[in-house]
């Protein structure tokens, strides 16, 4: 099989990349290659391993090669902020940048990680605005999430996490950050105390990921009776045991392979003038699952 975009590379050809460490799983060159291929436009899309220390130097290199436009991944997402010329403001709210645009004298940063989780949800039909959620978890990733949350105009947030002290301090940033309670802190093992009513779930720790599919955070069946919508940002295994569980108590569940592919093409947009349809999108989405063994 052909690897790449399809396409000859010439004297024309726009790169665009990667930057983390480690990178070699990344799937990120399959979504480029693969949207390149289909809109037939001369990019191709690399992963660049960039070790300890090495990041300055790699964005000030990407920019006097003419590279187009990067992503950033693990560790790099907020170390990246101070070599940019410009960020998007909800990225420089979160403080966590994964796709660098090439602009005048620098790269512009901006979060797809999260206008992709908005667009996957959409997608699906799902709305954060006026919604009551639960977010399971106060790590990284589910610090992002609470930020996307409150501006998308969520009702409330009940962060749920193993350690309170990690869900305080989350919550107390939002909620200093977008000047309103919108967040609460609470023991994932006291999930009961939850006020009666059905949620939409996010589901944004590290528990349930392979090879640990039968982990779940919170096993209790009256807690998925709660929950309307089950949102779990893994997406390996396909189907996890938390979007199990909301299924079986009778809701609605989906993972986080739309947000992967939708972050890819949120970043595309941005590099290349070009609207990237459903129906790119759910070929993508196919071509990224059959490669991908799911
Ligand atoms: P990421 O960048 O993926 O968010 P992280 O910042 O290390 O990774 O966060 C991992 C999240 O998964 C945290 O909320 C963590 O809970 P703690 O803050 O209590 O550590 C959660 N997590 C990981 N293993 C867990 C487990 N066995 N039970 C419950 N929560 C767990």
């Amino acid at each position: 099989m052909r690897k790449g975009n399809g396409r000859m590379i010439d004297g024309q050809t726009r790169t665009c990349g990667v930057i983390g460490n480690p990178i070699k799983h990344t799937i990120s060159p399959l979504i480029h290659n693969t949207l390149a291929g289909r809109f037939g436009h001369n990019l191709v899309y690399v992963p660049f391993a960039v070790e300890d220390g090495g990041l300055e130097a790699a964005i000030k290199g990407a920019y006097a090669l003419d590279i187009l436009g990067m992503n950033v991944t693990v560790p790099y997402k907020g170390e990246v902020i101070k070599y940019l010329t410009d960020a998007d403001p909800l990225a420089a709210r979160i403080g966590a940048v994964n796709t660098l645009v090439r602009a005048g004298g620098g790269y512009k940063g901006f979060n797809t990680d999260m206008s992709g989780l908005k667009r996957a949800m959409s997608s699906e039909g799902i709305s954060m605005e006026g919604e009551e959620i639960i977010l399971l978890g106060a790590g990284g990733a589910a610090r992002a999430v609470a930020y996307l949350c409150a501006e998308q105009k969520a009702r409330k947030v009940y962060i749920l996490n193993r350690t309170i002290e990690k869900a305080q301090a989350v919550s107390a940033e939002i909620n200093e950050a977008f000047g309103r309670e919108v967040s609460l802190p609470l023991l994932l093992s006291d999930h009961a105390k939850l006020p009666d009513r059905r949620y939409l779930a996010i589901q944004a720790t590290s528990v349930g990921l392979e090879p640990h599919d039968e982990e779940v955070v919170i096993e209790d069946e009256a807690f998925y009776k709660k929950v309307h919508t089950g949102y779990d940002l893994i997406y390996k295994p396909f189907n996890t045991r938390f979007m199990k569980l909301v299924r079986q108590a009778g809701g609605r569940a989906y993972n986080g392979l739309k947000m992967l592919i939708y972050q890819g093409i949120d970043a595309y947009e941005l590099w290349n003038d070009v609207k990237i349809s459903t129906d790119d999108a759910d070929y993508v989405f196919d071509v990224v699952k059959r490669e991908m063994g799911l």
